[in-house]
């Protein structure tokens, strides 16, 4: 497989996976998650994690997968690539994997002591790789190996995290996010 192919390949499969927290963004707020509760004297995640924006974040990315899956043909034909289609349960893992991550990251991070919206890098940047991935596979081992093989993986570890940094500083830039990560 090219590297173009490769690289198609990794951020096609990934975006139902990338739009969740971008969609976060623009619907949170509302009830927090953890509903205030604290541990140890610290909120258990925050308030920068809703029911509204995990909800909204994980119904986009899954609407963006059927989307996806309705051109791949003709995206396929377009890039002379061959793009995989999502089946249903992976669908709904990749994006819920990814909000999943990110709440993940928010209760490592009340638990070191950092606070709503504190960076925490490498993490913030990565949480929802690893989620989304591990939701994937779960749901459907048998198409998780045959799209996302090594090299696959290895452009979604180098790439996912600088893609993040721009659509963030875009975010930022826009006024829609307090924070540039
Ligand atoms: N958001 C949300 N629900 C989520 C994730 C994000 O409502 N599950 C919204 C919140 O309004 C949040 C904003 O998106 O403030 C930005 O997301 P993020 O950077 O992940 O949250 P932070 O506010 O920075 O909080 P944390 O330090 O816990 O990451
Ligand atoms: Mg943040």
């Amino acid at each position: 497989m090219g590297v173009f192919e490769t690289v198609a390949i990794a951020l096609w499969a990934m975006l139902p996976a990338y739009v969740p927290n971008n969609a976060a963004v623009l619907a949170g707020g509302g009830r927090p998650i953890d509903g205030g509760r604290t541990w140890n004297g610290r909120r258990v995640l925050g308030d920068g994690k809703t029911w509204r924006g995990t909800a909204v974040g994980t119904l986009v990315g899954a609407a963006l997968g059927l989307v996806l899956n309705a051109v791949a043909s003709n995206a396929s034909d377009l890039l002379g690539v061959s793009l995989p289609t999502f089946p249903a349960t992976v669908l709904l893992a990749l994006p819920a994997g990814a909000m999943a991550g990110d709440i993940a990251a928010s209760f490592l991070k009340r638990r070191t002591g950092r606070q709503r919206g504190a960076a925490f890098p490498g993490v913030d940047q990565l949480d929802f790789v690893v989620f989304a991935l591990l939701f994937a596979f779960l749901a459907a081992p048998a198409w998780f190996g045959d799209v996302f093989t090594l090299p696959v993986v290895a452009v979604v570890v180098v790439v996912t995290p600088l893609l993040h940094l721009v659509t963030n500083a875009i975010a930022y830039a826009l006024g829609l996010k307090d924070e540039p990560w």
